[in-house]
């Protein structure tokens, strides 16, 4: 660390975590890491490759063979994964479906949280995901829990999605954010978990500056302890 802090951000799916997280880390001058953009990205490529998203061998040697690069740029964080950029190709459909299953694989988390913590050894970082608060960076100075109601997410997630140019209904995508969810807080490895010491925030019903600025207070209080 260098006088900064280690923010950690984890939640449940469309909580608003990566939009605020981001804005955090400019206001307080830090790096963002999106950890579930990492989780995509090799979801992306375990189905370009065709390979079972069951299939934990061919999946770990794959993994050990990827390299995944986050760059900060603009509003946007871009992802490189083996030098190809699949920012926009990794919020696919597709890979938001399989993505749980693959996070849930022991030599995936594995990798990819030592990625994570080398990343976060020698700079001040926000980091947004599920399990940073409580695996990643268990001594992180502040940690965020953020939640918001199922209704809520959906709604932001589908006015997100329109601006894309996805067609989706509400229906289904509150259906797919509750299993997400449950996929990710039911598996043995790093569950979706509030750490004992976060401190919650729920979104619904907040603005993006109002939710950004308060964990900024928190961070400069922390700074001045
Ligand atoms: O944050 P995002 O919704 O992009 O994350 C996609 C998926 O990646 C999550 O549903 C979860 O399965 C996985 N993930 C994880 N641990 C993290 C971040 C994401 O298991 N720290």
């Amino acid at each position: 660390m260098t006088g900064g802090l280690r923010i950690a951000i984890d939640g449940p799916a469309a909580a608003g975590k990566s939009t605020i997280a981001k804005l955090v880390a400019k206001k307080l001058g830090y790096t963002y890491i999106d950890t579930g953009a990492m989780y995509r990205a090799i979801t992306y490529k375990v189905l370009q490759n065709f390979i079972d998203p069951r299939n934990e061998e061919e999946i770990a040697k794959l993994v050990g063979n990827t390299v995944i690069e986050l760059q900060p740029g603009g509003n946007a964080q871009k992802v490189l994964l083996d030098g190809i950029e699949v920012t926009e190709a990794i919020r696919s459909h597709e890979v938001t479906s399989q993505v749980s299953a693959i996070a849930a694989l022991t030599s995936v988390r594995q990798l990819l949280m030592k990625k994570q913590q080398n990343l976060a050894a020698d700079s001040s970082v926000v980091m947004d995901g599920r399990d940073i608060g409580t695996s990643v960076l268990p001594d992180a100075e502040l940690k965020i829990f953020m939640t918001a109601s199922v209704e809520e997410r959906a709604q932001r997630r589908l006015l997100e999605e329109q601006l894309r140019g996805i067609t989706n209904d509400y229906e289904t995508l509150k259906r797919e954010i509750t299993e997400r969810d449950k996929a990710d807080s039911e598996r043995e490895i790093s569950p979706l978990k509030k750490a004992e010491d976060a401190i919650i925030i729920d979104t619904t019903g907040k603005t993006i500056e109002e939710v950004t600025d308060r964990i900024v207070e928190y961070a400069e209080k922390r700074l001045t302890k």
